[in-house]
């Protein structure tokens, strides 16, 4: 195996699938300046984003040298950039704690920037990539895999679930009655750089704890902040960043935000927040008041927010708050024993589960113990090594609906209810193995993520 998982060979069935077509699938060598260089423009193309400044590319490109670029060209054509693309790097990626709230991160392949061009479209290419980057991050001794997506219905096939929701909030400002904080916190006006620091801080400070959450890479921080990606700060009107502090001064909450006007009154301005990060509930509150407590804006709008956000608890009004919710992070288990043993359990229990996947990765008939005196940890082996698999409580399902109770954002009855899992063993029917499953498998902290990917 290739020490650098940038240069990690596609494995050779399918470059062959797609050659049939006429079709070169590669990895972009790091060093190849022209691959490289070409790589953005078919990564915006693809997302119909505007082709950008040499800067703005710069930046783009700075972050791609990070990751494994795959590439696909068509020869037979003058077209100077890859005909689809898709870009992945090994991460981390947080899970459940223990009951002592000791946070948990597996190794976790981060899938991105999945394009194929119109032209080529519906001819098996999206496939080939995904199913060979999923060669790779099992090959690379990856448990998971995850992405957050474009559109909900490309995924599934492959063993992916939403296993972290995100929320969208729409703050009607003059119906905020702020009920505030018992612990007031200091808040001070900074410099979006300040800022990007502050906050790269205070997520760091998080992340341990929060499912769902990835390491933020530098130029997405930049992008997250407006700061030296070519976009400049006020390119989606005014850029503002507030942070605040702990009693000593060390901060706790850091939002960045825009706000927009539309049209003669002033009253009626927009606030956006772009990004808000929180380490203590204080922090949290006072970031929150002053966002929707901001003179001459009438609505606050936010997205990408846990699903557990304490927010409507606050605003003394719980109708100021028009909430929806949706799929954020997408997550494929590739290893079962290895999955489940990186997770913290908040109680003791046994569980079998009988897993099918069409790939072969996480297919199985598993048995997954947390015994009393283990502290919150699992140990995974085939049910046919345990002497007591027939007795224990057992689910039925597919990799994706395991994948999507890997943080403990979904309950085992809620995927019963939808027909993907079912009971096994001599109680199945009675409802006892989905309560045993919903104990263990349950996360003190909702899984959340508040960036893309
Ligand atoms: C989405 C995209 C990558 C699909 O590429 P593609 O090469 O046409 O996909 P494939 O031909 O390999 O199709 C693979 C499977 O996905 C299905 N599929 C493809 N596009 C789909 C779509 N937009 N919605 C639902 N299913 C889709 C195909 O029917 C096929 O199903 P099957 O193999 O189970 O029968 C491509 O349309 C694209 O680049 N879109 C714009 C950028 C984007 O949204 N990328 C995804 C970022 S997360």
């Amino acid at each position: 195996m290739t020490e650098d998982f940038r240069r990690h060979p596609i494995d050779e069935q399918y470059v062959a699938r797609l050659a049939e077509r006429g079709l070169r699938m590669t990895v972009v060598d790091p060093d190849d300046v022209e691959g490289q260089a070409a790589y953005p423009h078919a990564v915006n193309r693809g997302f119909h984003e505007p082709d950008r400044t040499e800067e703005q590319y710069r930046t783009f490109r700075d972050a791609l040298q990070r990751r494994r670029l795959v590439a696909v060209y068509d020869d037979r054509i003058a077209h100077p950039w890859p005909i689809a693309t898709v870009g992945s790097w090994s991460t981390e990626l947080t899970l459940p704690a223990t009951a002592a709230g000791e946070g948990r991160v597996a190794r976790s392949w981060a899938i991105s920037t999945v394009t194929v061009l119109p032209t080529h479209a519906r001819q098996g290419i999206a496939r080939a990539m995904l199913e060979q980057e999923l060669r790779v991050a099992a090959e690379r001794g990856h448990p998971y895999a995850m992405l957050t997506v474009s559109e909900a219905t490309l995924y599934g096939r492959y063993g992916f679930a939403p296993a972290a929701d995100a929320t969208s909030w729409r703050i009607d400002t003059a119906r905020v009655r702020w009920v505030g904080h018992p612990t007031p916190r200091r808040l001070e006006p900074a410099t979006l750089e300040a800022a990007r620091d502050e906050a790269e801080r205070v997520y760091e400070r998080v992340r341990p704890n929060r499912p769902g959450w990835i390491p933020v890479w530098p130029e997405r921080w930049g992008q997250l902040f407006a700061i030296g990606s070519g976009i400049a700060p006020d390119e989606k009107g005014v850029r503002r960043a507030v942070v605040a502090r702990d009693e000593h001064g060390t901060a706790t909450a850091v939002a960045t935000y825009h706000v927009t006007s539309t049209g003669n009154d002033f009253e009626e301005h927009e606030l956006h927040v772009d990004f808000i990060v929180a380490s203590d509930a204080a922090g949290l509150a006072a970031v929150w008041g002053y966002l929707v407590q901001m003179p001459l804006v009438a609505v606050v709008h936010a997205h990408l927010q846990p699903t557990d956000l304490p927010l409507r608890w606050l605003l003394g009004d719980e109708r100021a708050a028009r909430v929806t919710v949706g799929d954020h992070q997408w997550v494929r288990i590739l290893d079962v024993p290895a999955a489940l043993a990186a997770r913290g359990y908040l109680e003791a229990g046994a569980l079998r589960l009988r897993v099918h996947d069409g790939l072969g990765y996480a297919e199985g008939d598993w048995m997954l113990r947390v015994d009393a005196d283990a502290d919150g940890a699992a140990k995974v082996a085939a049910a046919v090594d345990d002497p007591e698999a027939d007795a224990a409580p057992g689910l039925e399902l597919d990799v994706a609906a395991l994948s999507a109770l890997s943080l403990g954002g979904v309950t085992p009855f809620e995927l019963a209810q939808a027909g993907r899992i079912t009971e096994l063993g001599p109680d199945a029917g009675s409802g006892r193995a989905l309560a045993a499953a919903d104990r263990l498998l349950r996360s003190a902290v909702a899984p959340s993520l508040t960036v893309w990917y």
